[in-house]
């Protein structure tokens, strides 16, 4: 079996200063930058980009964007494309997250264009799928995110597959308070897996890192952990402080 490093990615979505993000970062670099058992990375929203770079430079701990344009660059009003991540050492993106898709009106088909660009940049996509309580409650689930990972994979080598890493965020347990049960969120982790090694082979979806995102915190995390398809934590709400993202950080590291 291959070990899957965790990764515990914080989403700060539209939240802090570039002055406010730097200081996390600093937080977050002496308690946990040294570390390499788990893949850290810390999406500030562009403004802060510039600041975190700088605070985590020297670190394990590694940057991302929350969104870009499938274009290198051009007349896009107001979006900024993969080189320009690329040139404040970012090397991660987060692509498809519930928010684009249900407030912009991001589609499986746009957000394909999205992690393409990302992978022909050398940007590791941290590409999001999950569905609605309405979705849910209709029996769907698997449905939806057979859907979303077909068309939002299409085209991904079977080279490129294992530098994709997908979150599964269950859009009813986003910023909540609502996590899914171990059992509900492992269920589609393992499906995720199967659909895996379907477009890519076994060897290569026994790669691809699957996340689970949805109110996670230091209280829920350890169990969630450890289930056998999740390999680490997208985090909104409990990655705006360092202690409790340091403490997710902490518990994945403690995962055998
Ligand atoms: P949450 O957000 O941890 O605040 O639920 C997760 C996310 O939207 O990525």
């Amino acid at each position: 079996m291959i070990l899957r490093k965790k990764v515990i990615a914080g989403n700060w979505k539209m939240n802090k200063t570039p002055a406010d993000g730097a200081v996390l970062v600093r937080d977050i670099v002496a308690a946990v930058g040294k570390q390499s058992d788990v893949d850290v990375v810390v999406c500030p929203p562009f403004t802060g980009l510039e600041s975190a770079a700088k605070a985590l430079d020297g670190s394990n701990v590694k940057l991302g964007g929350q969104n870009m344009h499938f274009e290198a660059n051009g007349a896009f009003t107001g979006e900024i494309g993969a080189p320009m991540l690329r040139a404040l050492f970012a090397t991660h993106v987060i692509l498809g997250h519930s928010e684009r898709r249900s407030y912009f009106g991001e589609t499986d088909e746009l957000i394909n264009k999205k992690v393409l660009a990302a992978l022909k940049n050398q940007l590791r996509p941290i590409f999001c799928v999950g569905e609605t309580l309405a979705e849910r409650e209709a029996g769907s689930t698997l449905k939806v995110v057979q859907t979303q990972v077909e068309r939002g994979l299409e085209g991904v080598s079977k080279d490129l597959a294992p530098t994709v890493i997908v979150a599964y965020e269950p859009v009813w347990a986003i910023g909540t308070g609502k996590v899914a049960t171990t059992a509900q969120a492992q269920e589609v982790h393992g499906f995720i897996r199967g659909l895996l090694t379907k477009l890519f082979t076994e060897p290569v979806a026994q790669k691809v890192r699957i996340l689970y995102g949805g109110s996670m915190k230091p209280a829920n995390a350890p169990e969630l952990l450890a289930q056998k398809d999740i390999d680490g934590g997208l985090i909104g709400g409990a990655s705006l402080e360092a202690r409790s993202f340091v403490e997710l950080v902490t518990a994945a590291a403690a995962v055998k």
